[in-house]
């Protein structure tokens, strides 16, 4: 399978390409196995941050684990935010992490350039996207703030952030940063949140986010390239549905699995029962909340 075409016909379908993020090793098969029985197509994916300050262990042990569980014809392997500053304002060696994804065989790769201002965010996206795009692997990019990450913007109130369209991706930024950083994919800030990682946050409930569709129609016609939405866990309902006819053709979704497998851990600290949970509930997301059971076929044809 080709993560270009599978998401590019995504886009063209009205559906979307749902992925799920492995901040702890055994998840990968649970979630792997559920994308399959769901029939599905779906992305296993890892971000720095979950080899840095959870369990992934690094982008390495990732893809060899997806090596043993990838599922032909519905699973593909993705690298999410490689940040180029950090969300403790740290910058990071991003082009070397890219370089060891592209030869560990990731077949879609993610830089976040979302802290920089948008001259250097088109410049570094640009240098990803020269290398991904020798080797044939689409880049996906992010503008706009979707916030969450950092704790100092935890404290602001997600119906302020809505109400004021706090750090949401404007359409003439959007056209000039596709242009320029020649992207595939374009991560934009919409209404979603990213599921906090603080410790002292993470374990919370997230808010029920809401969306600008109609700021996803105008980017989507704007720009006609895939979108993708962060922060997919918690997003209410039917702002999923019109999001995904709008133009959203990925969503990236962590908290709804990452949290139901560190419960089974505290409980019994038995992975193959975290891995139970986990599988039972990727497939009801799949089922039931991200609405993309049985459109292997179509995404495939
Ligand atoms: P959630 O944890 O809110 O689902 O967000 C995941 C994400 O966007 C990873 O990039």
């Amino acid at each position: 399978m080709d993560a270009k075409q599978t998401v590019r016909r995504a886009l063209e379908h009205g559906l979307v390409v749902p992925a799920f993020n492995i901040p702890y090793p055994p998840m990968l098969k649970a979630v792997a196995q559920a994308i399959a029985d769901e029939d599905s197509v779906g992305m296993i994916q890892v971000a720095r941050l979950e080899w840095e300050k959870f369990e992934s262990g690094s982008l390495e042990n990732i893809a060899e684990e997806y090596g043993k569980y990838a599922v032909p014809g519905h699973t593909l392997l993705h690298l999410d935010h490689v940040p180029v500053i950090d969300e403790d304002h740290l910058e990071v060696d991003y082009l070397a992490l890219i370089r060891r994804a592209l030869a560990a065989g990731y077949q879609s790769v993610m830089v976040d350039g979302s802290r920089l201002d948008l001259a250097g965010n088109i410049a570094a996206t640009r240098a990803v996207a020269d290398l991904a795009h020798e080797k044939g692997v689409p880049v996906e990019a992010e503008l706009g703030a979707v916030m969450g990450h950092e704790t100092s913007q935890a404290t602001i109130p997600y119906e302020e952030i809505f109400a004021r369209k706090l750090g949401f991706t404007e359409v003439d930024e959007a056209k000039a940063f596709v242009e320029g950083s020649r992207c595939d994919w374009l991560s934009v800030a919409v209404g979603s949140v990213h599921g906090a990682i603080a410790d002292n946050l993470k374990d919370q409930k997230k808010p029920a986010a809401k969306l600008d569709i109609e700021r996803i129609t105008e980017l989507r016609n704007a720009l006609n390239i895939p979108l993708v939405l962060h922060g997919g866990s918690g997003i209410v309902q039917d702002y999923i549905n019109r999001a995904t006819k709008a133009g959203i053709a990925k969503i990236n979704v962590g908290t709804e699995i990452r949290q139901p497998y560190e419960r089974a851990m505290r409980e019994r600290n038995d992975p193959e029962y975290a891995r139970e949970v986990v599988y039972t509930r990727t497939r009801e997301l799949i089922r039931d909340f991200l609405h993309t059971a049985n459109d292997a076929k179509v995404l495939n044809d």
